[in-house]
């Protein structure tokens, strides 16, 4: 966490005034989602999608400064990104989020289906008001996304058939769509060509697999007070994730455990030693490592740059949180 602040020292100023914002926007209406809003904007999260929005403003707009769209969009892409969490902590009961507790276990699950679809709708009106139709509609595919990701999430619970595309397709839709269009986005306002934008997808789709399949490893490898939320959790509510499906391979076991649901006392205690005995964890090191290096080579088409250099060195971050 420490070695993502640094990495966005260029950029601390602007990050500064994106939090004070979205509790601008956010909190102007209701206390209650105030409550919610400062607890969440407040809180010890990465801002990493928005990091990724202002840096790529920056990169592509070498000769001047950002502008207000520009900065409403990196607003935006974290307001999504906060919704998706606090729908996602009442599908999964998560009950500790960036170091406080949840939405849903401060003021209960109501308020919390309140303020996720309240910041939903919030971050529909302001993508609105960009007045660009194009990032209107890449926006919105997330939202579609984001959903249709939870939507296979739940229904493939416990299913070891799950192959690694079919995992790799879901991640994509919960983490990676959001990451790469928002970095479309941000060039798309600077003007730049369709090639470029694409590259920008790209760099956004590659960094958003490489970040959920560490945030998977670290599921199994993390601690309550590196992450702010709770470990081994995934395997539990059985959302099998690359660790897992690599580790079905060798450990035939591990399917009878994961079958029955861990019904019997000790066996999702085994079923996690068991992943953590194979190759798993470091298979799906290895494809962490191959999407963040495909990321570098998609961002490097950019003219060189400060911001540029950050957006390089964000894909080791990724990888390095797993140190
Ligand atoms: C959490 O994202 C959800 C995943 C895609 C793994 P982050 O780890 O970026 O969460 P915050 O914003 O820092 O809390
Ligand atoms: C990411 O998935 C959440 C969304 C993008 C909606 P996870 O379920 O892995 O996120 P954590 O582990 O709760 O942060
Ligand atoms: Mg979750
Ligand atoms: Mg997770």
């Amino acid at each position: 966490m420490t070695s993502a602040t640094s990495l966005f020292s260029p950029i601390e100023a602007d990050l500064c005034l994106l939090v004070e914002n979205l509790k601008q926007l956010v909190g102007a209406k209701h206390p209650i989602l105030y409550a919610a809003a400062e607890h969440l904007f407040g809180a010890r999260g990465k801002r990493l999608r928005p990091a990724i929005v202002l840096l790529i403003s920056r990169a592509t707009m070498p000769e001047q400064d950002i502008t207000s769209k520009h900065r409403r969009l990196a607003e935006i892409t974290e307001m999504i990104h906060t919704a998706s969490l606090v729908h996602d902590d009442v599908v999964d009961e998560s009950e500790l989020r960036r170091g406080v507790p949840t939405v849903h276990s401060s003021f209960g699950n109501r308020v919390a289906v309140l303020a996720g679809d309240f910041l939903f709708a919030q971050s529909s009106w302001y993508l609105a008001n960009l007045d660009n139709l194009t990032v209107v509609k890449l926006l919105s595919e997330v939202i579609m996304d984001l959903a249709e990701g939870e939507i296979q999430q739940g229904l493939n619970r416990f299913d070891t058939d799950l192959s690694i595309e079919a995992y790799l397709e879901k991640s994509y839709y919960k983490t990676a769509s959001l990451i790469a269009n928002s970095s479309k986005s941000a060039g798309l306002l600077s003007g730049v060509s369709a090639e470029m934008a694409d590259n920008l997808y790209h760099y956004g789709r590659d960094l958003g697999l490489a970040f959920q399949i560490v945030d998977d490893i670290l599921d199994f490898t993390g601690s309550i007070d590196s992450l702010g939320k709770p470990a081994g959790s995934d395997l539990k509510s059985g959302n099998l994730t690359a660790p897992v499906l690599y580790a079905l391979e060798e450990k035939p076991y591990l399917e009878v455990l994961i079958e029955r649901e861990f019904a019997q006392q000790g066996d999702l205690e085994q079923a996690i030693a068991l992943v953590k005995d194979g190759h798993g964890i470091e298979r799906s090191r290895e494809l962490a490592a191959k999407h963040a290096q495909s990321a570098a080579q998609f961002i490097s088409v950019l003219p060189p740059s400060e911001s540029r250099q950050v957006l390089i060195e964000l894909t080791d971050y990724v990888l390095s949180r797993l140190h």
